[in-house]
């Protein structure tokens, strides 16, 4: 708790005090914490001049934040149309094989978080999967080992 609001300390005084901060303070928070806790989404709003209510809205809104603790690695395999016909589905199934959890789950170690999404707009490099942030096309379900290792350098991308 302690070490929640020294951080939330840390990042408002980068900031001006005011509403139009909110979205990069959270940012930031997420970035430390890998989620948002309630108890800083409290203290944001009370130093921002914020309601509670718009920034949890905030924060729900947007798929960068989460509520719930999130791994160190966030691992977003795309199931929208064209990535599911060239082979979403066993992309997925051997992530979560070989993380042995499914989809929406974080490892035990708080090492990876496995997501799905509909489509990055990335559909001719389908299959894609997302890697902190960098893009991998045309994935092989059996390379999907080399991802989580880092061993495909990807593309560094925005998330959409
Ligand atoms: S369906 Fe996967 S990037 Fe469009």
């Amino acid at each position: 708790m302690q070490e929640v609001m020294r951080k939330v300390e840390e990042v408002l005084s980068r900031y001006e005090q005011r509403e139009e901060a909110l979205i990069a303070v959270l940012q930031d928070l997420q970035d430390a914490f890998h989620y948002l806790p309630k108890e800083a989404l409290i203290a944001v709003s009370e130093r921002l001049g914020v309601p509670y209510s718009q920034t949890y809205h905030v924060a729900t809104f947007y798929k960068a934040f989460s509520l719930t603790p999130r791994g160190r690695h966030l691992v977003t395999v795309c199931t929208g149309t064209a990535c599911h016909v060239k082979g979403a589905p066993l992309i997925l199934q051997a992530l979560e094989r070989e993380l042995g959890i499914k989809a929406g789950e974080t490892t035990k170690d708080m090492e990876y978080t496995l997501e799905t999404v509909n489509c990055l707009g990335s559909c001719a490099l389908a299959p894609v999967v997302v890697v902190d942030g960098k893009y991998h096309g045309k994935v092989l379900a059996t390379k999907v080992l080399s991802l989580l290792k880092g061993e495909d350098e990807g593309e560094k991308a925005e998330e959409s």
